[in-house]
C-alpha cells in the first residue's frame, strides 16, 4: 500500500496565520500537524508517500520533508496548481499509485488511534474504498455518512438536517477504481471536485465501500480553535522530559523541554507543556496546554493554552498574560513601560487582537 498526504488547499479559515505559514506545517506539541499523519502511515508499513503541494508554501513543505530519508521512506511530490478540491488532488496521483491500493490522509487531520485498524478493515473487506467515521456532536458542520442495514449508502456534505452523527474523517482508503469516477466528476457548488461525491459515485456504481468507526479522538485542524484543541489533546499524551541541569522544583507534571533550552529558577511551568530546542525562559508562568517553539526568548509573561512558534521574542515585564493565542514564527511582543496605557502595533492583514 502507498500513501498520499495532502498539503494543498487555501487555508482561508486560518488567516492570518496562513498568509505566512503552511497550515499543515503548523506546530502541534512541537511537531507539524502533518507529521502525525506521515508517522501514522509509516507505522502501518507504508514506505512510498506522495505529498500533494499547492502553489503556496510548496518550498517549505519540500524543505521540511525532503526525500523522506529522515524517516527511512521515499517521499515524492505532486503539484496541484489550484485548490480545486480533494478529489482533484487525488486524481493527480494515478501514476504514483500505479494500480496499487493507497490511503489518502488530509495533512491537517490528526487521529489518536492511527491507521492500523482501518487498514486491516480495508484489506479484510477487499473494499474498493473504505472511509473512517467518527461520532461528533455537531454533525451539520461535517460530511456525514448514512447507513442502512449496516451498509454505507450515502455521504452528505454538511447536511442541514443530519440523519446520523457519523462524520467523515479525513482519511480514505482507495484503489484504482476511484480514478475512473474522479474523471467523470463535475465541480460542486463551491467549485471543487468533492471526495464525498467521488465515493458516492463508487457506491451508486455498485462498488463495495466499507466504513470503520474510529475509537479515540479525531481533530480536523482547520480553524484556530481546532489547532489549540489538537495541541491540548496531543500534549495530554506526552511524557515528562526535563534535563538534569534545569531547576525543576517549579516544573510540575508532564513537561517536555528539548535540548539546549534554559529555564530560570523564577519560572513556573505547569504541564502539559512542550518547550522546543534552544529556548530561554525567565521569570514566567507557562502552561498548562502550551507549546513553545525552538529558539524563542520568553520573559516576564504568563502563557496558557497557547502555541508560540519558532524564533519568537516575548517580553512582558511581568505584566503580560497570553491565553488561547497562536503566535506565528519570529514575532516580537514586548511591553514598553514608557508607552503607559498605549500600545504600539505593526500587525499584518487579517490579524486578530484582543487587548
Ligand atoms: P479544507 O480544509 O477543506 O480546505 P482548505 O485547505 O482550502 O481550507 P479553508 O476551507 O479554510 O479555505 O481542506 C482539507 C485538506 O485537504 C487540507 O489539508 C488541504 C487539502 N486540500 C488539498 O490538498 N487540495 C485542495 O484542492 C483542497 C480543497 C484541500
Amino acid at each position: 500500500m502507498k500513501g498520499v498526504l495532502l498539503h494543498g488547499g487555501s487555508g482561508t479559515r486560518l488567516r492570518p496565520i496562513t498568509h505566512t505559514e503552511v497550515k499543515q506545517l503548523l506546530p502541534v506539541a512541537g511537531k507539524p500537524v502533518s507529521q502525525y499523519a506521515l508517522e501514522d502511515m509509516i507505522a502501518c508499513g507504508i514506505k512510498e508517500i506522495n505529498i500533494i503541494v499547492g502553489s503556496v508554501g510548496a518550498a517549505a513543505v519540500k524543505d521540511y520533508y525532503g526525500d523522506g530519508s529522515r524517516w527511512n521512506v521515499s517521499i515524492t511530490y505532486t503539484h496541484q496548481p489550484e485548490p480545486l478540491g480533494i478529489a482533484h488532488a487525488v486524481g493527480l496521483t494515478r501514476n504514483f499509485a500505479g494500480g496499487e491500493p493507497f490511503v489518502v490522509y488530509l495533512g491537517d487531520n490528526i487521529l489518536h488511534s492511527g491507521l492500523a485498524r482501518l487498514k486491516d478493515s480495508f484489506e479484510e473487506g477487499k473494499f474498493d474504498a473504505l472511509v473512517a467515521l467518527c461520532r461528533v456532536s455537531k454533525p451539520e458542520s461535517y460530511g456525514i455518512a448514512e447507513l442502512e442495514d449496516g451498509r454505507l449508502v450515502r455521504l452528505v456534505e454538511k447536511p442541514n438536517h443530519p440523519r446520523t452523527n457519523l462524520a467523515l474523517v479525513g482519511v480514505y482508503f482507495l484503489r484504482e477504481s476511484i480514478f475512473e469516477v474522479i474523471e467523470k466528476l463535475k465541480p460542486s457548488k463551491r467549485g471543487e471536485l468533492e471526495i464525498t461525491e467521488a465515493i458516492q459515485a463508487l457506491i451508486d456504481g455498485g462498488r463495495s465501500v466499507g466504513y470503520h468507526e474510529i475509537k479515540g479522538w479525531w481533530k480536523d485542524t482547520g480553524t484556530m480553535e481546532e489547532i489549540l484543541d489538537a495541541n491540548r489533546l496531543v500534549l495530554d499524551d506526552i511524557e515528562r522530559q526535563v534535563a538534569d541541569d534545569i531547576p525543576s522544583q517549579h516544573i510540575v507534571g508532564r513537561v517536555r523541554i528539548m535540548e539546549d533550552s534554559s529555564v530560570d529558577g523564577k519560572t513556573v511551568i505547569k504541564g502539559p507543556c512542550h518547550i522546543g530546542r534552544g529556548t530561554k525562559i525567565k521569570s514566567s508562568i507557562i502552561g498548562p496546554n502550551t507549546s513553545i517553539g525552538n529558539n524563542c526568548s520568553v520573559e516576564g509573561v504568563e502563557i496558557e493554552d497557547s502555541i508560540i512558534m519558532d524564533g519568537c521574542v516575548i517580553d512582558g515585564r511581568g505584566e503580560m498574560r497570553l491565553y488561547e493565542s497562536i503566535i506565528g514564527t519570529s514575532c516580537t511582543i514586548k511591553k514598553n513601560d514608557s508607552l503607559k496605557k498605549a500600545s504600539k502595533m505593526i500587525v499584518g492583514r487579517d490579524s486578530d487582537i484582543t487587548l
